[in-house]
């Protein structure tokens, strides 16, 4: 990686339960983390305060989404002012399961995206292509638009990671190769400069997610615009994430 400091999220999506939590929890607070990387754990929302009560190491804690507004008569839905009242810090917006399997729209995502800024979390903005429009060359058209949303919402990019995840790596054990996350990594960082400013390239990090675990991690994070990563499967075992933490170059 090259921008910021390295980052890791784990987001354990709709995985577990009290006891497989409290052991999970148990192995990060045993593991010995390198001090230089970022960690970040996304727990199902129900299990947020147990996490966030029991974590000793210096591990924040992330929503897995949030509603677009203060909350009221949303049956179902989680407020951003909730995540940070229970002592969340961060929220993942935009994950390609919410975008496909939800169906929620880049409109509704910039809108939820802006007002979690509003309440100081820190944004992992996820964007990705499926892949029919990889093999149809249209991999940074989508990915550009998705960008566009979040740029339309934001208010400022200090408190942003951007996650990309390519759909057809997500959970397939197919992981990108860290020469075409390198080059979509590299892409993103040409558009924030040339869409938002060459400030917010060169200080934003540009996570990479999708098949990532242990044995494949350390060369991806040597790709210069691969400042981290956000884990899925692989973060539900404790030893293996913190492989993957101290992957940091
Ligand atoms: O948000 C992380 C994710 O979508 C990647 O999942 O299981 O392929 O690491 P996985």
């Amino acid at each position: 990686g090259g921008s910021g400091k390295f980052f890791v999220g784990g987001n354990w999506k709709c995985n577990g339960n009290s006891e497989s939590i409290k052991k999970l929890v148990d192995d990060l607070n045993s593991a010995k983390l390198e001090d230089d990387v970022d960690v970040v754990v996304a727990p199902p929302f129900v299990y947020i305060p147990q996490v966030v009560s029991t974590l000793t190491k210096r591990i924040d804690v992330a929503g897995q989404n949030s509603w677009t507004g203060k909350g009221g008569a949303f049956t179902g839905e989680i407020s951003a002012d909730m995540l940070a009242d229970v002592g969340s810090k961060w929220v993942i917006l935009g994950h390609s399961e919410r975008r496909h399997i939800l169906g929620e729209s880049s409109d509704t995502i910039g809108k939820k995206s802006a007002y979690a800024a509003t309440k100081d979390l820190g944004i992992i903005a996820c964007v990705g292509e499926k892949l029919e429009e990889r093999e149809s060359g249209r991999t940074l058209d989508v990915v550009s638009d998705q960008l566009q949303a979040f740029a339309d919402s934001l208010p400022d990019w200090s408190n942003v990671v951007i996650a990309y995840e390519p759909v057809w790596a997500i959970g397939t054990g197919k992981v990108a190769t860290p020469e075409q996350a390198q080059e979509v990594h590299a892409a993103i960082r040409k558009w924030l400069s040339e869409k938002v400013s060459p400030e917010v390239a060169s200080k934003t990090r540009i996570i990479y997610g999708g098949s990532v675990n242990g044995p494949n991690s350390s060369e991806l994070a040597k790709r210069e615009d691969i400042d981290g990563f956000l884990v899925g499967g692989a973060s539900l075992k404790g030893p293996e994430f913190a492989t993957i933490i101290n992957s940091v170059t």
